[in-house]
């Protein structure tokens, strides 16, 4: 295995530059007028510094990026228009979409791309080969491009055409500035961090993150869970849970007791909360524990938000708790959509260290220790790549 190359080891100059990036985007529902607006652009924010960086190097740039899932059809209610106009009001230059992906209109348009100049593909999970990582289609957007780079540090957890099936059809491929960052910030945390570290989880399901608690149940000092998975651990201690609240999937709640097993066999402290607001949010004194117990934290890894944060009157659980995080001299970092997006409404992102574009990537690499949208920036050229499924 060698290692990845970074964007910086190639000479950009006059090359076709493949930028995968994760666009990914809470969008609104579509206005009278058809037309949605970004709720969150920190994916795109954070890419700039590998977008800028190419086009001042005079490389012709082409992004490609999913959006939602639109199940392999066309589908404007999942075009990337909004996220290449706000791509352009942040670079301050015109940001051209092209409207499809792949085929020869799209090669012509790719070939008459000029140094420094922006063009964004259009969406491409509209193609049901992208998700099945199909090398037919990984092929036809191998032409578009003489180098691969990705950023899409939040889809490198997805086998896909464009973040798994072809690189390893392109020679030269690496990463660019936002993996870079993501993988410092996750190594530590995997490799040396400053401790007691805690882990803070929020959200639905634990049956989805039951892994990512095992394997960080081996590194952490603490766990503290909020949002609606803490009634699957509730119940699994025979805790009552109020016929009104969300009741927990029976896979949650056996997940839960495998965990808590595990803690208590550990003795990692576990923390519940002790009381609520009206079910959809920790209530005051549980916020009052968990702030007292994260008080010596030197390292916190938090995902998941702790309620129902978007209705202001379930989001105090979170703020306060984002609030007192902040203030606290700490590695702080942030994963996964809902949690970043709290922390941004809050407006409390400049006091946290990292906030991962990352969400279920930021999970399984903890969990695995890699992910394999970036392995296969590591591993040989493939051109036919068979057995890459
Ligand atoms: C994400 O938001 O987690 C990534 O963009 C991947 O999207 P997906 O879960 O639809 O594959």
């Amino acid at each position: 295995m060698s290692r990845i190359k970074s964007i910086r080891d190639f000479s950009l100059k006059g090359k076709r530059v493949f930028l995968r990036l994760d666009f990914n985007v809470p969008l609104s529902n579509p206005d009278e007028n058809g037309v949605r607006t970004i709720l969150d652009d920190t994916r795109i924010k954070e890419a700039l510094p590998t977008v800028q960086y190419a086009r001042e190097q005079g490389a012709k740039i082409i992004i490609a990026s999913h959006l939602g899932r639109p199940n392999g059809k066309k589908n404007p209610d999942f075009s990337l228009l909004p996220a290449a106009d706000r791509l352009a009001e942040l670079l301050g230059c015109e940001v051209m979409l092209a409207d499809d992906c792949i085929g020869e209109g799209i090669e012509l348009k790719v070939n008459q791309i000029q140094q420094g100049e922006v063009m964004v593909l259009e969406n491409l999970r509209f193609y049901k080969e992208e998700e099945a990582n199909d090398l037919m289609f990984a092929q036809m957007l191998a032409r578009l491009a003489d180098i691969y780079i990705t950023d899409a540090f939040g889809t490198a957890h997805r086998k896909h055409a464009s973040t798994y099936r072809l690189p390893s059809i392109m020679p030269d491929r690496g990463m660019g500035f936002l993996i870079e960052k993501e993988l410092k910030y996750f190594d530590n945390i995997l490799h040396a961090p400053a401790k007691p570290f805690y882990l803070i989880l929020g959200g639905a399901k634990v049956s989805d993150k039951i892994l990512t608690i095992h394997s960080l149940l081996k590194r952490v000092q603490g766990v503290v869970i909020g949002g609606a998975m803490a009634y699957a651990f509730m119940k699994a201690k025979g805790e009552k849970i109020a016929p009104e609240w969300k009741q927990p999937a029976p896979e949650d709640v056996k997940a839960a007791k495998e965990l808590l097993v595990e803690a208590e066999r550990k003795g990692i402290p576990f923390l519940l909360p002790s009381d609520t607001n009206e079910g959809f949010d920790i209530g005051p004194k549980t916020i009052e524990t968990y702030c007292q117990f994260l008080a010596n934290a030197k390292t916190v890894f938090w995902n998941g938000p702790l309620g129902w944060f978007e209705k202001s009157e379930y989001a105090t659980g979170t703020n306060t708790v984002a609030e007192y995080l902040s203030n606290l001299a700490c590695v702080k970092i942030v994963g996964g959509g809902d949690t970043v997006s709290a922390i941004n409404q809050a407006g409390l992102a400049a006091k946290f260290d990292h906030l991962s574009t990352g969400g279920g990537a930021a999970l399984e690499y903890l969990e695995n220790e890699g992910l394999p949208g970036i392995e296969i920036l590591k591993s040989g050229y493939r051109p036919e790549s068979p057995d890459l499924v």
